[in-house]
Order: structure tokens, then sequence, then C-alpha cells
């Protein structure tokens, strides 16, 4: 009765006709458990939440001693609290200067929103320039500046004055200007099939915004901590955003997000109007705990130096005359082929195997592939063997 496909499927509200159900009793490391004792290798870390893989001892630790403290005790930014104090001064010291604040909420999306609002009110503009492609969230704003237009079209009417430009391209930097309230852009395009812009691109980009008074926004929900070989993609281009956000793997499993700017720029956030930006649960403190554990294993287990190596030793074994390209940044990987029947047998036929891969949301003919940090050779040499397979046999 507990793992119910008929309550599943009624009783909760589902997002397509074809979820993936497949029921799970517990998890640990790289791998999904079935109550009939299934093992399933999660090669998509919960959609890049499981960075340090799932239920990390030092995680569900911190998270114990934090529920024997206390649970929710206030709303966000009224009660000094000794989690979410430390989150944010780890997460100060990990970061260049100008991102020494942060403001902690609950999700992608919500980190989105609150950096928007946070860019019309410090710079008084309202022109918001995203990416063709991008994606950054179901909410209203989020959705506004994500520019899959066949996930938006039914929502209308959204956000005004938001403009699309074309990722990596520099003749569309013309259109930022002294308009433009903020540039939001994922520093690693995720869902539309992996795309990593140019180190002269970014610099130019950074440039542009900063000639024009334009902040720049730098979604790393999906990229960041720890994914792409560095903490935060944007270290890769030598360029640093006025605003940051990351969510998804931050947490090491519970939800939480933040948006990370000076604390200058958040100032404008009290006054004019006062609680400019408020949450009830952003900062949970059961949340920050964990947050806080993850960036501690992160560092203590040196994750983030092994990405690279890891991520070209997948490069090297998934060799196979059907795929068409592979694009890869650390240890996040679109695999494409010639169509999207193609990719849903494979992941189906992997899937039966015992290994999940998963879709891109804008990307039909590609699936992802974006394990644990954690994941070791010998397991990383297992699934390629077992991808190669459901390639075989798709
Ligand atoms: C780049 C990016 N931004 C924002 C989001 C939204 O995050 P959430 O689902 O936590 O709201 C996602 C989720 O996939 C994402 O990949």
């Amino acid at each position: 009765m507990e793992f119910s496909e008929e309550v599943f499927l009624n009783h909760l509200a589902q997002t397509t006709d074809q979820p993936y159900l497949i029921s799970i009793s517990h998890a640990a490391g790289i791998y999904l458990y079935s109550p009939e004792g299934k093992r399933y290798t999660d090669l998509i870390s919960g959609i890049g939440v499981s960075n340090i893989g799932h239920r990390h001892p030092k995680v569900v630790q911190a998270i114990k001693d934090q529920v024997d403290k206390h649970l929710h005790v206030m709303v966000y930014g009224e009660f000094v609290q000794a989690t979410p104090n430390l989150l944010a001064q780890k997460l100060a010291s990990l970061l260049p200067k100008k991102l020494d604040c942060c403001y902690l909420v609950n999700s992608g999306t919500e980190a989105n929103e609150g950096a928007l609002k946070l860019a019309k009110r410090f710079t008084g503009r309202t022109e918001i320039i995203s990416f063709r492609k991008s994606y950054h969230g179901s909410t209203h704003g989020s959705l506004s500046v994500s520019g899959n237009e066949i996930k938006k079209r039914a929502f209308r009417p959204l956000l005004p004055d938001v403009k699309f430009i074309t990722f990596n391209k520099e003749q569309d930097l013309e259109y930022i200007t002294t308009k433009t309230a903020c540039v939001i852009m994922e520093t690693i395009q995720g869902d539309a099939g992996v795309r990593v812009p140019s180190t002269a691109y970014m610099k130019a980009l950074r440039k542009k915004c900063d000639e024009t008074g334009a902040l720049l926004i730098l979604d790393e929900i999906q990229c960041g901590m720890g994914r792409t070989g560095k903490l935060f993609a944007f270290e890769h281009f030598g360029i640093v955003p006025d605003i940051l956000t990351t969510a998804k793997a931050f947490g090491g499993g519970l939800p939480i997000g933040a948006f990370v700017a000076s604390k200058e720029m958040m100032r404008c956030l009290t006054h004019a109007p006062m609680l400019g930006h408020i949450t009830t649960f952003g900062g949970n403190p059961v949340c920050c705990a964990s947050a806080l554990a993850t960036l501690t294993v992160l560092e203590e287990e040196n994750l983030i130096e092994q990405v690279e190596a890891k991520g070209k030793l997948f490069e090297s074994l998934l060799k196979h005359p059907s795929i068409k390209e592979i694009r890869r940044i650390g240890l996040l990987f679109a695999i494409d082929f010639d169509t999207a029947g193609r990719v849903n047998k494979i992941v189906a036929n992997a899937k039966e195997a015992g290994v999940i891969c998963y879709w891109f949301l804008s990307h039909p003919n590609s699936f992802r592939i974006a394990p644990p940090l954690t994941i070791t050779e010998e397991e990383i040499k297992e699934s390629c063997a077992t991808i190669l397979q459901a390639i075989e046999n798709a």
C-alpha cells in the first residue's frame, strides 16, 4: 500500500503522462533501492541535487544535531540563529568579496525571483535581459525569464519588459543598455542540453554590464556546487557576477536556495519598501545544517579536484557509433542522438538495467548524465558498460 502506484497517480498531482515511476524505499551514496531490493545507480543526482551522494553520513548527522536543538523558530531575518549564521559565514568565505551577503530561500526558482527583484530595486530600472533556451524555474517571474516559449504560452501574461538574446553571441550584447536592470544567465545552460559559453564571451558580457550599469545575475542552481570542477562555474571564466543564485545541490538533499550579492546591494531590501523581500521558511535551520555540512564535505573529501578526471573517464568510455555528440563540462553531460525516440529507448533500457539517466527539458535528442561527484572509477566503468549496452539495444 505504501508504494501504491494507484495512490501516486491519483492523489499526487502529476506533471506528465509518463512519470518515471520507480518506487524507492531508501538511498545511500550513488544508489537508490526499491522496496523489492532492486538497486539503481543514480547517474543524475536527483537532477543536480545529490552532488555528495545520497544521505552522506555527515549531512545526516548535522541534520539530526539541528533537529535536537530547534526547528523553525521565526520567519527569515528576525532572530539570530547559529546555523544560518555559520552557513552565511562559510559561503562568504568561499566566494569573492563582492558576494559577501546571502539571502536564504527555499528553492531555485525563489532564489531567481529574489535576484530579479533585487536587481530592479537596486538599479531602479525595469528591463530584464535573458537568453533563448534558458531555464530559471517554474514560478511566474522565473518562467518569464526562461526561454522556452512552449512552456510559457499557456501562462501569459507574464512579466513585461523581458528581452531574449542568443547565448554566447557577442553581437547580441548590444541589446544591453542603460535601461537594463539585469542580465540573467545560467553560467552553463543546463536544460538546453549543456551549453558552455566561451571565456571571451563571458568577459565581453561582464564588460558590457559594467559599462551600462546592468547587473549580471548568474544562475548556478544546476551548474554550481562543484558540478563543473569548480565550486561555482563562473570561476572558469575569470569574471564575478553581481548576484549569484544557488539551490539544488547547495542543500545536500534538503530544500534550500540563496541569492548572493554585496551587503551594500542587499541593504536596499530593508527600506522603500521595508521588508522588500520576505519568506517564512527561508533559512530554515535544519536545511542550513544540511547545506553547511555539504559544503564541508565537498572541501574535506577534495571532491571538486577529482571532477575533471572522472568526467574525462566517462567521456573516454562512452564511445558508440550512434552517439552524435557529447557536450561536457566537469561531470555534467549531454549525450546527443539522431532522434528523441532513440533517446527514449536508451533511457528505458538503462532504467531496466538499473541505471538512471534522464531527459532535458528543452533538448529531446539527448539525455543527461550528472552523477554524484563521489562516484568511483569502478562505478563509472560499470555504469558506462550498462549505458553502452542500453544504446546497443535501442
Ligand atoms: C538553472 C536552473 N535554474 C533554476 C531552476 C529551478 O530550481 P527549482 O526547481 O529548485 O525551483 C532549475 C531547476 O532545474 C535550474 O536548472
